[in-house]
């Protein structure tokens, strides 16, 4: 089945990003440069292995680093990553990568 290619302007961050702080989402942009490496300096995977984050729900990004942090979800490098994380630093990432828009269009 062919889509047209219009494009889908994703409006989750216009939904729940209200919510997030703008003081919030400019600290996680800060502590959120150790994650470049993989995901991205704007959340778009630079990594073959690593998920992209830009425009993830908030809720499902912080439900994911709490996951790893306390063990319920595992991955060799992931869970490092979320062990010295704090709530606040959780909160804070997951409303950067939260509030980062995507686009998303049909592949033609
Ligand atoms: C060395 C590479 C690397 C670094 C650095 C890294 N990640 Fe990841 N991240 C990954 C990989 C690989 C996965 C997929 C893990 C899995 O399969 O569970 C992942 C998964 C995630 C997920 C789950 C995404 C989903 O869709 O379920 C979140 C959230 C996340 N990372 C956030 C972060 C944050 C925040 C940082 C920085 C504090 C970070 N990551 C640093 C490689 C990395």
């Amino acid at each position: 089945m062919r889509y047209a290619s219009v494009g889908l302007v994703l409006a989750v961050h216009a939904l729940f990003g209200s919510a997030a702080r703008a003081d919030d989402i400019d600290a996680g942009q800060a502590k959120a440069r150790s994650c470049a490496v993989c995901h991205g300096p704007l959340g778009v995977s630079a990594a073959p292995d690593a998920p992209n984050l830009a425009g993830s729900p908030a809720l499902y990004l912080a439900s994911q680093l709490r996951a790893y942090r306390s063990g319920a979800r595992k991955h060799e490098v992931m869970s490092l990553m979320a062990k010295p994380l704090s709530d606040d630093d959780i909160v804070q990432l997951a409303a950067w990568f939260a509030a980062i828009k995507v686009e998303a269009k049909a592949p033609r």
